[in-house]
């Protein structure tokens, strides 16, 4: 079938040898069972008595009702439809009134870990997940840090959402009364990008920038640096360290030399969930001798206000991409690192033999 972009629909759309960000390790409670979809496909999540995550397909084998509606029994979860019981690999272990188990009665566990705070699913072919390949990130209860957390639901695709994080210079417009205040130098400012497996490392000197509010104390003045690994599928680890006016000029515009007077930690994670779904989970805060309790709310509080913005824009973006899906966009020079990140999702597409990014549902240039 032809797709308005030209291309086989029945491709694979979705990149599926990935760690995928599913949640928080908090939203699975002992004994609950939490339900999340991921590139399209519906997963159940839970935990074990030993506290492991098990990822299982939420769709019961017998008569496709979700498992996630029904309940945990020990470690093994029983179908409340009319009582398939399965084992937290997948595998059929009780068929009310029926003693021979069919090979073919079960559901496809997925990999899954627990990284940080952050429960990590792998969505491809089990046997090359590699626990290894997961970054490092600050766990939430990290008592080096202060840190508060959130999930925001979007109606758009996911790399519209990349994109932004790509692209920093909207801080000083779509932000610029929030995170981008008094600070035109996100648009300004041209960051260097370095290829990384999977990924960009983005870095840059915001200089001369005057601080505000609680920050004053940094001084009138102060260079901000700003770093940060952007990893397939929209994992965002950045540090902005706040240094002493002049240091950027005194480390030739390279990375700083000495202790940040101020570290903050962004920690995000996008993660699709369908074609025209996605869920960004969030985290932000600093190093907990930088900040005290109080003040971190207030940093996360200015900082989801600005993520709301994102959303608005995002998701009117989307629905202006979606008016008319032929309408090509204008490049610009702010577009190297969403063109970079696209043509990385292009190659991991074309490795798993998917079809390429659909035009049709974020646009190209
Ligand atoms: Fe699950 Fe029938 S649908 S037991």
């Amino acid at each position: 079938m032809a797709a308005a972009d030209g291309l086989c629909t029945e491709l694979p759309m979705w990149v599926t040898n990935a760690w995928y960000v599913a949640a928080w390790s908090h939203e699975v409670e002992p004994g609950r069972l939490l339900a999340r979809t991921v590139i399209d496909e519906p997963l159940v999540l839970y935990r074990t008595a030993a506290g492991e995550i098990v990822a299982l397909e939420d769709r019961c084998c017998h008569r496709f009702a979700p498992l996630s509606m029904g309940r945990l029994e020990g470690d093994a979860l029983r179908c409340m439809y009319h009582g398939l019981k399965f084992a937290p690999d997948g595998s059929c272990i009780e068929i009310p009134g029926q003693k021979l188990i069919p090979h073919s009665a079960c559901v496809r566990r997925y990999p899954a870990q627990q990284r940080g705070s952050w429960l990590w699913v792998w969505m491809g072919d089990a046997a090359a997940a590699d626990p290894a390949a997961i970054p490092s990130t600050v766990a939430l209860d990290d008592a080096a840090y202060r840190l508060q957390a959130g999930a925001i639901d979007y109606a758009a695709h996911y790399l519209l959402i990349d994109d932004n994080l790509l692209d920093l210079s909207h801080l000083s417009f779509a932000h610029e009364k929030t995170l981008g205040l008094d600070m035109p130098q996100w648009a300004d400012e041209r960051p260097a990008m370095l290829p990384l497996e999977r990924g960009l490392r983005v870095q840059r000197w915001l200089r001369n920038h005057p601080p505000r509010g609680f920050m004053k104390k940094l001084g009138e003045r102060v260079d901000v640096w700003n770093s940060y690994d952007f990893l397939f599928p929209g994992i965002f680890l950045q540090r902005t360290d706040f240094h002493p006016a002049g240091t950027a000029e005194r480390c030739g515009g390279g990375a700083p030399d000495t202790a940040p007077l101020f570290h903050r930690v962004d920690e995000q994670a996008v993660t699709p969930v369908g074609e025209r779904t996605s869920r960004y989970f969030f985290a932000a805060g600093a190093r907990a001798a930088d900040i005290d309790p109080d003040r971190v709310g207030r940093l996360f509080a200015v900082t989801e206000t600005a993520f709301h913005e994102d959303k608005a824009l995002i998701e009117a973006q989307q629905r202006l991409i979606d008016l008319d899906p032929a309408r090509r966009m204008l490049p610009t020079s702010l577009d190297a690192g969403p063109t970079r990140f696209r043509r990385l999702v292009d190659d991991l597409l074309a490795g798993e033999g998917g079809r390429r990014i659909p035009a049709s549902a974020v646009g190209s240039s």
